[in-house]
């Protein structure tokens, strides 16, 4: 784990940031929003909002700024993860240790807590008073999250992800399509930490999406090695579920040396792109090496 301190903070600040955002459990309908809070609140690792701080903090941001970003990124992903799991995408039924939503609920309350999940992530990044920063700013934000979101980015990765199913992706498909289902939503967490930060300087900016869009890639790459080489119990996800649906993946067409190689690769590109910058980035940079150490 990097600086697990900084992780348990995060994890506990994420925890009570979404309890205050997620709409009560009793209140109607009481159903979507029970399935809501199951997908949200189960303890994810919260890798997205650590990114948007650990970048923030070091460009100079309050962390009061920060929560609202960090905060509506984790809602997207908790809204991907739903769907990613439905019997029409990857038909999974064990998420984050717990069963997944539409098998703890149904599956068109899934959808439906999916949907709602999206649509709050945007309303908060709208309307919220909490993000203290310009009109402009957060207009530049919503863009952000809304590119990284749609068919161009995470929704869009996924369309390619199911359209490869049962077929060998070359390498330029594959990495493309590990790009936009997951590397969009990293690549955003890191630029709403900076966007929510002082700092105005395009060659920062080219060099911390160097880093966020080589981690993007690596993250995928190190999670399809994990879907053979973990146990079900430490994923807290159905070890095997690739294979079993024959997905195209890293090392379906690399082999798992030749995965892990490209993953070393590319976190050895984000690690040069942090030395560029003028900044503290050490947590940055530890980061990226736990992105292919982790073991779930
Ligand atoms: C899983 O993401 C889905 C991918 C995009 C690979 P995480 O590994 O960050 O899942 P949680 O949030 O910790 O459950
Ligand atoms: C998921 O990729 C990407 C998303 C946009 C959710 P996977 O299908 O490999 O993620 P897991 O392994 O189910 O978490
Ligand atoms: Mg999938
Ligand atoms: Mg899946
Ligand atoms: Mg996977």
């Amino acid at each position: 784990m990097p600086h697990k301190q900084f992780l348990d903070q995060v994890q506990g600040r994420v925890q009570s940031l979404l309890e205050t955002f997620l709409p009560a459990a009793s209140s109607q309908p009481a159903r979507l929003h029970q399935a809501m809070r199951h997908s949200a609140l189960n303890p994810g690792k919260r890798l997205r909002p650590a990114l948007v701080y650990a970048c923030g903090e070091m460009l100079g941001a309050e962390s009061s700024v920060l929560d609202v970003p960090a905060i509506v990124i984790e809602l997207i992903h908790a809204y991907s993860l739903i769907h990613d799991d439905l019997p029409c995408m990857d038909d999974d039924d064990l998420r984050r240790g717990l069963p997944t939503c539409h098998v703890a609920f149904d599956e068109a309350t899934a959808v439906l807590a999916g949907d709602a999940l999206q649509t709050l992530a945007f309303e908060i990044l709208a309307s919220s008073n909490q993000l203290q920063v310009s009109a402009e700013t957060r207009i530049e934000m919503l863009t952000l999250l809304s590119k990284a979101s749609g068919s161009m980015g995470m929704g869009g990765g996924q369309a390619i992800d199911l359209a490869m199913t049962n077929k060998q992706a070359d390498l330029k498909t594959l990495e493309s399509m590990h790009r936009m289902k997951t590397g969009a939503l990293i690549d955003a967490s890191v630029q709403l930490g900076y966007l929510a930060s002082p700092v105005r300087d395009d060659k920062v900016l080219a060099n911390l999406k160097i880093y966020s869009q080589s981690l993007g890639l690596a993250f995928q790459i190190r999670d399809d090695i994990l879907d053979i080489e973990a146990d079900t119990e430490t994923l807290g996800k159905p070890q095997g579920s690739d294979l079993a649906k024959n997905k195209s993946t890293f090392p379906a067409l690399l082999g798992v040396d030749g995965a892990r190689l490209r993953a070393k690769q590319l976190v050895e590109s984000a690690l040069q792109a942090l030395q560029q910058l003028p900044y503290k980035s050490d947590n940055l940079a530890t980061f990226a090496r736990y992105i292919i150490q982790r073991d779930y």
